[in-house]
């Protein structure tokens, strides 16, 4: 798809079709006047009698409008303008594209009254892509050029790095276990950074094991598909700065091993690799952005499944810091994987951590479906890193981290266990035990298993796989490289 910048007036313009933004409360935009005005003001009648609605998402298309050379226009709700939520550009430019994408249609115009627009860009190229990897016949179908309406080429490319970082991420994790399983994450990975210029290192087995990657080895010996842990290195910062570490969970399938889980809650979980599918996709558009800064990115990958040679409740494993673990659920998997994946990072010099995991179902017991979990032992670095997302209006929510859940995974035979007592508070017992591996470095953990993937559509986009807080990342990436 090609993405390019217009300063042509909506009733010159000759797309297939236009979008117009307008906003509640207020009078038309200059480019929404302009086309009001080439059809006789059929547009301002429509809403003054409130045939079209400007609420946020909210999509009117009209066709063959006499006097204005596109055959058809979408109106979409912007809500209104003082009342602006982050985030807002890329929904609002999502529910117009989705409700234009379900015909093929050569291109379409962007009217759009927002300041930055690479959001809306973003916005607009995830919502043309979705669950149409395996079908026949897709249902959403990008238009084969997007025109914006912008003299801003700048914004308009940041934005289309944006998105097709978003959309890599949206399709590993869509890609279900039986396509994505840790040798072929990996070979995605090599293959992306092999295009992008990223430094990169892959650990097979018999690395895992001379590296002492024992906690990780432990869940992925039950799987006939053999782990990795791939290291990518973005080093474009000033001489000697620490890098920024982005660490994954990628977790290709997780069946919950001995403690298997009940089919229901299975179902979708090839979405156990979306910490590391995110990493991916922000280290794809830091590296496209050429960012001046450092960072790396490690991401444990393995599928945790049921056979002989499974690992047992009971079991103690000594992870790659020399620390002991009693596993007393073997469906408490992520956590045993991250512990050497954030050792990894710690080792390779960095500064400060950040952690992507769908690690808890008891996150979205506490939070929901729509916003990540933050876990910290540095308060100032956990603010950046809400700024960052807030910033990009992408949820998250902090949770306490009280010496309360550390005693409980304390183990009566090992340093910790990979379990606290009881149900309780199981969001925050899993982000003690991956404080135990991150040697005192600021740290922020994410639990993104609510937002990292949608059980059913929403107006911009698709469900399944949501690439939420990829543009978290890349932004966060910038401040580090600023501060
Ligand atoms: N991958 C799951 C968490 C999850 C659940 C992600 C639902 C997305 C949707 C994780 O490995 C897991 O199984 N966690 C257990 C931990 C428990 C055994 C302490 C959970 O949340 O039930
Ligand atoms: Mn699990
Ligand atoms: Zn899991």
């Amino acid at each position: 798809m090609k993405i390019s910048p217009t300063t042509k007036a909506p009733n010159e313009q000759e797309a297939s079709a236009i979008v117009i933004g307008i906003w509640q409360d207020e009078s038309l935009s200059a480019a929404a006047a302009d086309l009001d005005q080439a059809c006789n003001g059929r547009i301002s009648k429509l809403i003054e009698m409130e045939e079209v609605s400007a609420a946020e998402n909210s999509v009117a298309v009209l066709y063959a409008v006499e006097g204005v050379p596109s055959p058809v226009i979408a109106l979409v709700g912007q809500g209104k303008r003082d009342e602006q939520a982050p985030g807002l550009a890329f929904r609002v430019a999502g529910a117009a594209t989705k409700a234009l994408c379900d015909k093929e249609r050569a291109s379409i115009a962007y009217y759009l009254d927002f300041e930055d627009l690479s959001d809306a860009v973003c916005g607009a190229m995830v919502a043309c892509v979705g669950q149409d990897l395996y079908r026949a016949e897709s249902k959403l179908h990008a238009p084969g050029e997007m025109i914006w309406y912008s003299s801003n080429s700048d914004t308009l490319e940041l934005g289309e790095v944006l998105g097709q970082a978003t959309n890599l991420t949206r399709e590993l994790v869509n890609r279900p276990a039986c396509d994505i399983y840790p040798e072929s994450l990996a070979e995605w990975c090599q293959e992306m950074a092999q295009s992008t210029g990223l430094e990169i290192e892959v650990w097979d087995e018999d690395r895992l094991k001379s590296e002492n990657c024992n906690s990780l080895l432990a869940v992925a010996q039950g799987s006939d598909r053999p782990p990795r842990l791939v290291i990518m290195k973005h080093m474009h910062g000033p001489d000697g700065q620490a890098p920024l570490a982005l660490v994954g969970k990628g977790v290709t399938f997780d069946s919950g091993g001995l403690s298997l889980k009940p089919g229901d809650a299975m179902i979708d979980m090839k979405m156990d690799m979306a910490g590391s599918a995110t990493v991916v996709g922000a280290m794809n558009a830091i590296a496209n952005l050429k960012l001046p800064v450092n960072v790396i990115a490690v991401i444990g990958c393995v599928e945790n499944m049921v056979s002989g040679s499974s690992y047992k409740l009971g079991d103690v494993l000594t992870a790659r810091s020399g620390k002991t673990i009693e596993v007393l659920n073997t469906d408490a998997e992520g956590r045993l994987v991250l512990a050497d994946a954030l050792n990894v990072a710690c080792e390779l010099g960095a500064a400060k951590l950040v952690d992507l995991a769908t690690l808890t179902g008891a996150c979205m017991v506490a939070l929901g479906r729509y916003h990540a979990g933050l876990m910290t032992n540095d308060q100032a670095w956990c603010d950046a890193v809400a700024a960052a997302a807030e910033k990009c209006g992408e949820p998250v929510w902090q949770l306490p981290m009280d010496k309360v859940f550390a005693d409980a995974i304390k183990s009566n035979i090992a340093d910790i266990k990979n379990v606290g007592d009881g149900r309780w508070g199981g969001a925050m017992t899993a982000a003690k035990l991956l404080e135990e591996f991150v040697e005192d470095l600021p740290w922020t953990h994410m639990d993104i298993a609510g937002p990292a993937f949608g059980d059913k559509p929403r107006p911009w986009i698709d469900a399944g796989a949501t690439g939420t807080y990829v543009r978290t990342l890349v932004e966060l990436a910038r401040q580090f490289g600023q501060g």
